[in-house]
């Protein structure tokens, strides 16, 4: 059974890893926030503007509580997931976490270009989105560092993991397509 499950603030990387380790791995790649809104059949920012934060950390929820029944998978959760409802304790039971560290900098340079989707961040100028990010990373590096692997800048690319990966579960996978 191959469950990796790429966790970090938005923007970090985690769908555009995801989504190349999963290939790398032969397994299904899966989008939480892509997911939530194909059942939902709204945008995340429809949800957040319909439900709330609450509703939505609810969909979250229930879409990780979903997960125990499949196999294998690299997910990519949203940026909030591990952050609520005893989540980060729940992803740890369920697969391999990996936890996609950046600084607050970084992330606000990364993220200053999409703002809109993000409904947390939308209007925010780029001063005010450092010190949002500052704040909320603070609080939520916590849950994050509970995660089985915490992962270094250099350990953020789909060969690097792949290594770590069939390091720490060496028979757990379907040989690689060529
Ligand atoms: C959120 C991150 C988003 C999305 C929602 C809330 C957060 O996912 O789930 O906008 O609370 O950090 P990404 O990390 O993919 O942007």
């Amino acid at each position: 059974m191959t469950r990796i499950i790429l966790i970090g603030f938005m923007g970090c990387g985690k769908s555009t890893l995801g989504k190349k380790l999963a290939k790398r791995l032969n397994v299904p790649f899966i989008d939480s926030d892509k997911e939530i809104e194909a059942i939902q059949q709204r945008t995340i920012g429809e949800i957040f503007g319909e439900h709330g934060e609450s509703g939505f950390r609810e969909m979250e929820a229930e879409f990780i509580s979903s997960l125990e029944l499949k196999d294998d998978f690299v997910l990519a959760t949203g940026g909030g997931t591990p952050c609520f409802n005893n989540a980060m304790a729940q992803l740890n039971k369920i697969g391999s976490t990996f936890y996609l560290e950046r600084s607050a900098k970084e992330l606000a340079h990364r993220l200053a270009h999409s703002k809109t989707k993000r409904p947390l961040i939308v209007g925010l100028s780029d001063e005010d989105l450092l010190t949002f990010i500052e704040e909320k990373l603070s609080v939520r590096s916590e849950f994050y560092k509970k995660a089985s692997v915490i992962l270094t800048r250099e350990e953020q690319t789909p060969d690097e993991l792949e290594k770590l990966i069939r390091l720490l579960q060496p028979h757990s996978h379907s040989p690689q397509k060529s």
